[in-house]
């Protein structure tokens, strides 16, 4: 069965909003912050998409990350993202994009 490219039929795990335009958009359990930002078309640079190389890295304003890299710091996870891999435990998480 082909996977649909529909974030709103999918069971959306929680929301990413961007900041720059207030475009919502919910990730599914099964997709990634970068997936569903690309399907939108919004162009987002990765290259490991594994949390080991923080090209995708990002910074949030509002919301509780749930981090899965290896690159960031104590410091950074309070400000920055990896988007690639990164989930949320908070509803909304707020991306500068
Ligand atoms: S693309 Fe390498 S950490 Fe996200």
């Amino acid at each position: 069965m082909d996977s649909a490219p529909s974030t709103t039929s999918a069971a959306v795990e929680f929301s990413v909003r961007l900041a720059r335009t207030g475009l919502v958009l919910g990730v599914p359990h099964d997709r990634s912050i970068v997936e569903v930002l690309r399907e939108a078309g919004v162009d987002v640079s990765t290259s490991c998409e594994a949390g080991l190389c923080a090209t995708c890295k990002t910074r949030y304003l509002a919301g509780t990350p749930e981090h899965h890299d290896f690159i960031l710091n104590d410091e950074e996870r309070q400000r920055f993202v990896t988007i690639c891999c990164a989930r949320a435990n908070s509803d909304v998480l707020v991306l500068d994009l």
